[in-house]
This record gives structure tokens, sequence and C-alpha cells, in this order.
């Protein structure tokens, strides 16, 4: 029996407000058969379930493709319905059922908005924070069939429909390049809507669009002075007439409770200013004021390209302390980004003070010093509501474990506090497992460190006034983030920005969206503009790793100018000899052997940006290959090899030895393929050597650090790989660990072995660059990976290096044909490998440590394998 399950339309069950105009589906097969590969499907979009008129058809269509299939039919129309359905064939002929699904189209091009953006704000309004609320009657006069709203704003919105919240989504519209690009989020509101008088209404606060961006240079109105809403309702009657109801002049406005509300700072909150049931009919909005339009264009509105930020998870406190200072500090024991909801009683006019915090001090006080100018400061005044009053906060949330009350008019209760963790809602997709506690807790923190940064854009940090989309940061982890959820959507949407950011001249900025450039001038007495090495290599490095991952052609199509642009102004930069040595660069940033005070790590810039231009180029002539660009595949290669010469003559002494003596020049000499084969040894030597100098520990950086395992292991030196993984004396990953860390630190030694700090103005508990071992757990010690060639898991390559201070690990994927397990476990001297290969997929199982009459790899097709043998 052939079934098949998890049948996607642009990854999204059933999903409303699909914006490509080319959708793709995804189907995976089950079936308890072995060795099952599709032979052929066929695909029907229809507009009525029936499928009775059939709009497309693919025919039965000879090909193993069940990912990302696209849809080649006639145009689709804004805000309508397609069932589409799907049926495949095995190598057998054996044929599944039709499964059927739909999708509907959002609002598609700028002619298909009738609403204006509107404004409850005038020019006085550019430093003040406070949130407004928007209200418009109108009437229902027949039965619906079904209603939608589109919805976005200049600033932050939530809606609100006859009195109830619409949507899941929090800090909506999300952040994107506004000055381009802004989401309009797509509701299904067809429950909430009534015969008769109703009222939709929406909250707007600051936001990014308003709000202070980059705290430490003072910015804010980054993309304009005056929040706005645009909105449109689309009522379809079961009549088969329809209604529009869109945002115009007649709509009203009024102040809201949130007296203040900035991503960075908190918010203010005035339980006695709140108007109850505002968002209804039975309102009277006397008082109220009209709106006004702002003059924006549509053409910025786009349909929502990533998942949504919601609320994820809940925490309940741990415990209550009370600090040698004598502060009143629940700790949630869990770093995390979000924010507290609590329950209070009391009388009106009394006060509710938290502040957060990731740390406590050496002493055991509430440490906020390393949250620089983010005030992170909730406050709340009651109304008086013998009931009990709860609140969370809108349009703002925090990084932070541990909360302050510094007033709360009542007994401190913890069952009245829970903290809500937000982030992008994004699939589970992988999980792993050992039999090292530590190591655990290390890939916990990973996680966290994803969830907590993983906020509509991927960024730095969670908590001080920063919070931004650091390309570098992205570049480092995204292999790692790629194992841990479904990020397809989340970096599609990201690169799309980075897409819209880059410059004429090929250029990247530092962060995307981008609130830096001509705003910073100097790091560090170095004057900056753009295009660092590492960190703007992000425009090649991620569409290569997403298309790696989930096998997504599009986003090479998509992302290739853009790709090839900044490989474009690197020789821009380079002149004839290849060498880069220009510009500003952040370089391995944060490394240990960095000059006492500073951040830039020792390894000259030119070597790392030259090692980073030759990585960009070999990427580039994959990605030509890929797309069938002969000729650009071949003028890469030649420049690859160039840069591999130019880079060997100017860093290589001819007996061999790398003439700049640092951990990462040697990495990424390594990781990059630039060391000439004879000299291969003596570098992997002389980087065991610079370990053990540094007393078996690394001093690598930003650069270094995501490969410096993976050089060693893919060099015969798997030993070294797992000492250095398993050090747990500071430097290390498991360093933060032994301090009770519960994310990844952005120092080494944030919080030092004599219990101080570093130093507070760079120093996040909360920052997954130094996550991006990540990467190298599940490949190698996990043992999964796919095979670049037939990427997205299409050929699994199951390659576990196990060692012995560990005796088991287990790692699964769900990849886009379902999920592949790789389990291995050493017991007496045995060696056990259990492996699952998802239908419509391959496998190559190479055993580690086998005796020499035993094979070592295996090719295999979808099933259940497992292995027993003594170890060679
Ligand atoms: C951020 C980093 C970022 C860096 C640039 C810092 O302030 O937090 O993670 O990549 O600046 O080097």
């Amino acid at each position: 029996m052939i079934k098949l399950q998890k049948i996607r339309c642009e990854y999204k069950n059933n999903p409303i407000g699909i914006g490509e105009r080319r959708p793709r589906f995804s189907w995976q097969i089950i079936s308890k058969l072995t060795n099952v590969v599709q032979s052929n499907y066929q695909l029907q979009v229809s507009q009525e379930e029936q499928f009775e008129c059939i709009l497309w058809d693919s025919g039965k269509v000879k090909s193993n493709d069940s990912v990302q299939v696209v849809y080649e039919g006639p145009e689709l129309k804004a805000s309508n319905r397609y069932y589409y359905r799907v049926k495949i064939w095995d190598q057998e002929g054996r044929a599944s059922d039709w499964y059927t699904q739909y999708f509907e189209m959002g609002l598609l091009s700028h002619d298909d908005w009738k609403g204006i953006f509107i404004s409850p704000e005038d020019e006085s309004a550019a430093d003040i924070s406070k949130a407004s609320y928007l209200r418009y009657g109108f009437k229902v006069t027949k039965e619906i069939a079904i209603a939608r709203v589109y919805a976005t704003a200049l600033g932050m919105y939530e809606l609100h429909l006859n009195g109830k919240r619409v949507g899941e989504a929090v800090l909506t519209p999300g952040w994107t390049n506004y000055k381009e690009r802004l989401q309009y989020q797509t509701y299904d509101v067809t429950e909430l809507l009534k015969k008769g008088e109703n009222v939709i209404g929406a909250t707007l606060g600051c936001g990014w669009y308003k709000g202070d961006l980059a705290g430490w240079v003072g910015k804010r109105n980054y993309y304009g002075d005056k929040t706005a809403l645009l909105c449109q309702m689309l009522i379809r009657y079961v009549d088969g007439t329809q209604q529009l109801v869109t945002t115009n002049e007649d709509w009203k406005c009024s102040d809201s409770p949130i007296l203040f509300s900035e991503l960075y700072h908190g918010e203010t909150y005035d339980a006695r200013l709140e108007q109850e049931n505002w968002a209804t009919a039975e309102y009277d909005t006397s008082g109220w004021k009209p709106s006004h339009e702002v003059q924006q264009e549509i053409s910025i509105v786009i349909p929502q390209e990533g998942p949504s930020v919601t609320r994820q998870e809940i925490l309940k406190p741990l415990q209550l302390l009370i600090t040698p200072k004598g502060e009143k500090v629940i700790d949630f024991g869990q770093n995390m980004s979000g924010w507290v909801r609590f329950k209070v009683q009391g009388k009106t006019g009394e006060k509710i003070l938290l502040k957060h915090a990731e740390v406590l001090d050496a002493e055991g006080n509430f440490y906020t010093t390393n949250m620089r100018s983010a005030k992170c400061t909730i406050e709340y005044i009651l109304k008086g509501d013998i009931a009990g009053e709860t609140f969370e906060p809108h349009f703002t949330f925090q990084g932070f474990r541990y909360v302050m009350i510094e007033s709360y008019p009542a007994v401190i209760d913890l069952a009245n506090f829970e903290a809500i963790v937000i982030h992008s809602k994004m699939e589970e997709t992988g999980v792993f497992t050992c039999s090292n506690e530590q190591i655990n807790q290390l890939n916990k923190n990973i996680l966290w460190g994803l969830k907590s940064n993983f906020i509509d854009v991927p960024t730095d940090c969670p908590q001080r006034d920063e919070r931004l989309g650091w390309t570098g940061d992205a570049q480092v982890f995204i292999r790692t983030a790629c194992f841990l959820r479904d990020t397809h959507t989340f970096f599609t949407k990201w690169l799309r920005d980075l897409k819209s950011e880059q410059f004429e001249n090929g250029g990247i900025p530092f962060v995307i969206p981008d609130v830096l450039t001509h705003i910073i001038e100097k790091i560090d007495e170095k004057e900056v503009d753009h295009s660092s090495t590492g960190w703007a290599d992000a425009a090649v490095i991620c569409p290569w790793t997403i298309y790696q991952c989930y096998g997504d052609k599009r986003i090479l199509e998509e992302q290739y100018e853009t790709m090839k642009g900044w490989v474009k102004y690197i020789q821009s930069q380079v002149g004839e000899d290849l060498i880069w040595n220009t510009g500003f660069h952040f370089g391995d940033w944060l490394a240990l052997d960095a000059k006492e005070g500073s951040y830039f790590g020792a390894t000259p810039n030119d070597l790392t940006a030259t090692a980073f231009f030759a990585n960009s180029v070999a990427i580039m002539a994959k990605t030509a290959g890929v797309l069938g660009n002969k000729e650009d595949e071949k003028l890469f290669l030649e420049l690859h090899t160039s840069i591999v010469k130019v880079f060997q003559n100017e860093f290589f002494t001819p007996r061999g030895r790398l003439a700049v003596r640092t951990q990462t020049a040697h990495v990424l000499a390594l990781m990059f393929q630039l060391v000439p084969e004879e000299h291969k040894k003596r570098t992997v030597d002389t980087l065991i050597q610079l370990i053990q100098e540094n007393d078996g520990h690394l001093s690598t950086g930003f650069l270094g650090t995501p490969y410096i395992c993976q050089v060693l292991s893919e060099n015969g030196r798997i030993e070294e790989a797992y000492s250095l993984l398993l050090k747990d004396d500071y430097p290390s990953w498991l360093y933060p660990i032994t301090k009770g860390a519960t994310t990844i630190w952005e120092h080494w030694d944030g919080i030092k072995p004599d219990g101080s700090m570093w130093s507070a103005d760079m120093n996040s508990f909360n920052h997954y660059a130094y996550g991006a071992i990540g990467e190298w757990l599940y490949k190698v010690v996990g043992g999964i990976d796919t095979s670049e060639v037939s990427p997205g898991f299409k050929h699994i390559v199951f390659k576990p290096q196990p060692e012995e201070r560990m005796t088991y690990a287990q790692t699964e994927l769900e990849c886009p044909y379902g999920k592949v397990i790789l389990c291995w476990s050493v017991l007496e001297g045995k060696m056990f490998i259990h492996a699952e290969v998802p239908h419509n997929t391959t496998a190559e199982i190479h055993l580690p440590q086998t005796t020499k009459e035993m094979k070592k790899v295996h090719h295999v097709g979808s099933g259940k394998y497992d292995f027993e043998y003594l170890l060679g």
C-alpha cells in the first residue's frame, strides 16, 4: 500500500494568503514496503472540491520529484481558493489514492488593494511611543460563506473584530525592509462576523517602524514617524455576492491604555484608561477623533512570506529569590525571549513594575548593565477590578531569565506569574541526544539560542538595544538552525530583504533589514560602511545552505543575481592580485587572540577576507552548475583556481608553513580547501600544536569557531575534535554550562571563572553564533548529512564518527521526505547502528570502526537497517 502524508502547498497545510504566483506542492510517501521510489506523479488543480472542472492537470509525469513541484497552470487569481490533488505511482507501478488539499491566494498586486493607510497620529507624535486605537463599524446583511481580512501597518498592529482578538500572531506585520517591502497578514474571520452591526478595530504601536532601533546610536523613526493601518476585509456571501470593508477616513481613533511601548524598553499600561468593549457595536464612540490618510505607496505591500511570530511556550517560575541587595527576583530557569503574563488583585492606581535580566552578578544580585540602553521595563497601573486583572504586553518583548519585581501591590504568589515564550512558528525537525549530559545541555542551549533569536528576523541577540539581523551571525548558524527547525520560509523572507538591501555596487549591509549603513560610522576607531567579509558572505552562503537542506532550487534562482553581485563587489575591491586587503572587516570577531581590550581577533583581515572570497566563489561555481549556467560556472571555476593560487602564494611558505600563526587562519585555510595538498598534514599538525599551546583550548572567534571541529574530523583528527568539544573549563563550549548557562553566550568568558563579568558593552548571554557547533554535532557525532549533489536529503549520507568518550548518540531529522534516523551505541566492545531512510530517498551508511572483513559502506533504499559488529 502506498499512501501519502504531509501534503503541503508552499510548506503549509491548506494555507490562505499565498503570494507565490506559481506555488509549489510537496508530499511524503508512507508505506510498510522498503525501497520505495516514486516513479510518476500526477497533480490537478481545480476551483471546486469535486474536481469536475479542472484548471490544471500535470498529466502522469515520469518523475521522482515529491518536494516543491511547481504549479504550471493558468494564472491564479487573488483571494481565490484552489483545490489541488496528488496521486503517485512507485517503481512497481503501485498507485496511491488521490489526496486533496487546498490553498488560497492572497492579494497579489497593489490593484487588489482598495483601502488606504490611515493614521491616528500627526507630526507631533514622532517622539511619542504610545499606542492608539482605531475602529470602524459596518453592516453584514446576508449569510456569509467566507470572510478574510488582509492587514498590515506602519508600526505594529493587533486586530480585533467584535471584541475578539483576530489571529494568533504577535508583533505583526513583522520586520522587513519597510522602504520596499511591507508584509500583510491574511486572517480567516468567517467565524467572528455576525449578521447586523459589526466592528473591526486595531491597536497600533511603534514597532520597528518608528520606535528606537540600534539603541546605542540613539536612532528612532528610522522608516517613518507616524503609525498607520492598512486593512481590507473581503466578505463572500452564500448568494455569490461580496462586500469589501477597507480602511478609509471614516475610521475613528482614540488613545489607548498603552501609554508607552517600545521593543527595547518595554511597555507602560494604565488599566484605568481601558475602554471596555471598544471594538464592539455596543460601544459609544463619542470623544473619538477622525483618522486621516497617510501617503504611502501601496506597492511596498507584499503577502506574508515567513512564518508568524506566536506565543510558543509557557514557562512557570522556578523560584522567588531575595538577592543580597534585597531585590525580589523571579527565576524562570531558562533564558528566553518573550514576556511575563501576570495576574494581580489590588486597588485602582496601584502599580506593578517589572524589570528583566539574563543573569545575576557574582554576588547574586540582579544584573542589567549588559542591556545597555534597553530599559526592558513593564509598568502596569491597576484599574482595581475586584475579580483581579491579567496583563501581558503588546508591542515589545524581552530577552530574560530573571524578572525583578520592583513594585507589586500584593503578596507575591508565583502562581500569578508565567513567562510567555515567543518566536517565529517553525516546525520542529531535528532532535539530538547522546550519552554526555553536558553535550545534551549544550544542544538545548543551541536550540534556545535559535528560539530566542528567530523572531521574524535572525537576530544577534534578543535583549540589549541591538536585536538586529546581523548577517555574519546568521551565516554561521544557518546550517545548525536548518537541522533544529524548518527554517525554509523564515530564511526565504530574510534573504529577499537582503536582496532588496543590496547596494548597487553589490555591497551588502551589516544587518538585514539595514538600519546601520550611514548611521554608524566608526567601530573601535575604525571607519565602517558595509560589506564585511564573513558577514556579507551570508548573501551566498545562506541561499546555498537552504538549497542544501531543503533541495529548493527556486531560492538559488531568486538569489542568483544578488549572490553574483556580492562576488562582483569583492572583485571590485581586490584588484589584479585577488588578495582582499581593503575596507573594514569584523574579521574573527571576539576571538581570544585579540589584543587586550579589542574585539578584533588576531587573524589578519587579508587572510580572512581572501579565504571567504574563495569560498563564495566556490559556491557560485556550484550554484551556476545547478542552474545550468555553464558559462558562469566556468568563469567562477577559473576565478576560484586563481584565488586559491594567490592565497597559497601569499600565505604559505614554499615548505608549507602557513604564515599566519593563529588557529582561525589554519581553520579557514583547511575548511575552504586553500591548503596545497602536499602541505595539508603540516597545516593540520600546526593547528593541533596551536590548540596544545593554548592548553588544549580554542582561541577562535566568530569565523573560526564554527569550523574548527569540522576541519579536525575531516582530516582524521577526530580525537582532537572531541577533546575540544568536551572541554569544560574556560574557554570552551561547555564552560558556560558549568556556570549554569541555558543559552549560548556571546563571549567565551561572559561570566569569568571568578564570577566577574566581561565588559558590559558587549556581553549578551543569548547569542547563537557559537552555537554553530550544532552542525558538527548533528553531522559528525550524530551522523546525518545530505549529499551535496542530491540535496534536501534526497540522498542521505550517514557517516557517524563516534569516539570512546561517548557511548551513544541518537539523531532524528524530519527532512522534506520524512523521518531520517541514525542511532549508534557501543556496548562491551560492540557497535550497534540503527538507520531509517524515508521513502523516495536513497542513502549510504558508512559504518564506523569496522573490522577489515566487514563492508564499510552500504548503499540502500528506503527502509530500516540494523548493524551489529565487534569494533575493529
Ligand atoms: C553583534 C554581533 C555582530 C557584531 C558585528 C555585535 O554588536 O552583537 O553579533 O555580528 O556586532 O561584529
